[in-house]
């Protein structure tokens, strides 16, 4: 089978390797992106895999060359690695040219640091007529989140309250300042206002404005703090019955400090200004200047453990799971060249990819993860690579 994987940067890199370590299902790979000597230099790295690598230029916010390739690979699946500014253009490509399609991230519009899935939910009876699937959010947060989800709403609840996401890295660059994967949309994220779902709403916080510290196997004790994420908005769509969803990111004093202060001096602005005759965006002149994430890897020390910690009723009586990965940044580069933000979230895509490519994960229109039986997906994250961990007595947060 053939896939086409669009973006070569750190997440891309990981799914790449891991694709050709699955060549049985992923027999041909193309990897196109904005910089094609990137993808020859990963072709090359991965020359002596099983997996028949092609290399191809691609800029996928131009629908027309999207097409283009598309027809002249015919891949069953595209596999959106690139940024969520392109989701758009990726999926009406797919849609056109009949072919599955899967991303990590939701639509962002480059003018708005806001996230939503309402644009891209809007292509479901397109999918469902064209007969293909789109699989969205399948990197690890949003993405094996989900999964969780289902396996314990499948599993574990009669019926879930609560959900708390918590997303820690313990990984230490030695940077004063870096962000672990695309800074212009990490920046962006972090920087916007706090959002959660209880009974029915949304609450919006000011930015980093609730803070719990929590200690998590593996890491230790972190200051974490409540962002809005966008599976929040897929999970209070498919959790039946939830009542409370809440997403929370660890943060060193270090990374504060240092974001707040290019805050005020407007360096992570999305407004346009001139500088010397020129229209330049500060957010991207500022992650021209910041270490680009792929090169963290050799020097990122330490774990990551995301995971979720549901509360609910089993059988009448209150229940408590927390289900996580534990992931080790040297483990990772010595696997595949990369640390674990791009390992955690690449590994998912490839599970996602090879799901649909056997037939296993079977759909019309598009789906959110948390829509599809968790089961095999569980089973092939131990596998390749994620292995998750359980605990029925958790520390909760409050
Ligand atoms: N769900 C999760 O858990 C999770 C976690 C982390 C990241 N993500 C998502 O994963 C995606 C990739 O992140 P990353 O850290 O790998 O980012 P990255 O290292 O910045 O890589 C992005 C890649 O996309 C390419 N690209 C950008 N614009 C393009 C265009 N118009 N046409 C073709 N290629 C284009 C870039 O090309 P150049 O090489 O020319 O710059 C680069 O190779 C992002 O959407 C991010 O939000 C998801």
């Amino acid at each position: 089978m053939k896939a086409m994987i669009i973006g070569c940067g750190g997440v891309a890199s990981v799914a790449v390797h891991k694709c050709c370590q699955n060549s049985k299902v992923f027999r041909e790979l193309v990897i196109a992106s904005r910089t094609k000597s990137k993808c020859d230099v990963l072709a090359d790295k991965l020359k002596d895999s099983k997996t028949k690598i092609y290399t191809e230029q691609v800029d996928a916010d131009r629908l027309d060359e999207l097409v283009a390739l598309i027809n002249k690979h015919k891949p069953q699946i595209v596999m959106h690695l690139a940024l969520p500014y392109q989701n758009l253009t990726i999926m009406e490509a797919c849609l056109r040219t009949k072919t599955h399609y899967l991303d990590t991230a939701n639509y962002e519009h480059p003018d708005t640091a806001k996230f939503e899935y309402k644009e891209q939910w809007a292509y479901h009876d397109r999918y469902k007529q064209a007969g293909i699937m789109a699989l969205l959010g399948s990197g690890f947060d949003p993405g094996v989140t989900s999964v969780f989800a289902a396996y314990a709403q499948k599993h574990h609840f009669d019926e879930i309250h609560e959900i708390d996401i918590l997303d820690c890295n313990g990984g230490d660059h030695g940077y004063p300042f870096a962000t672990n994967f695309n800074p212009e949309i990490n920046i962006r994220e972090v920087s916007a206002k706090g959002r959660y779902w209880e009974n029915g709403k949304w609450i919006e916080t000011e930015p980093m404005a609730i803070k719990r510290e929590y200690d998590f196997e593996g890491v230790g004790k972190k200051d974490m703090y409540l962002l809005y994420h966008e599976e929040l908005e897929s999970l209070a769509k498919y959790i039946k019955g939830v009542k409370r969803i809440r997403f929370f990111m660890t943060f060193g004093q270090s990374y504060l400090t240092h974001l707040k202060c290019l805050e005020n001096v407007g360096m992570t602005s999305i407004t346009p200004i001139k500088f010397q005759g020129q229209e330049i965006i500060p957010l991207q002149f500022l992650k021209a200047v910041l270490p680009d994430p792929s090169s963290l890897g050799p020097r990122t020390k330490g774990k990551t453990n995301i995971g979720c910690i549901f509360k609910g009723i089993k059988d009448g009586k209150p229940k408590t799971y927390y289900l996580y990965n534990i992931c080790d940044h040297q483990e990772c580069y010595q696997e595949v060249g990369s640390q674990a933000v791009s390992y955690t979230t690449g590994v998912p895509a490839m599970i996602g990819a090879m799901l649909i490519l056997k037939g296993i994960w079977k759909g019309e229109g598009v789906f959110n993860m948390e829509q599809l039986d968790p089961d095999p997906f569980m089973d092939a994250l131990n596998k390749w690579g994620l292995p998750w961990k359980e605990n029925f007595d958790p520390v909760l947060v409050d």
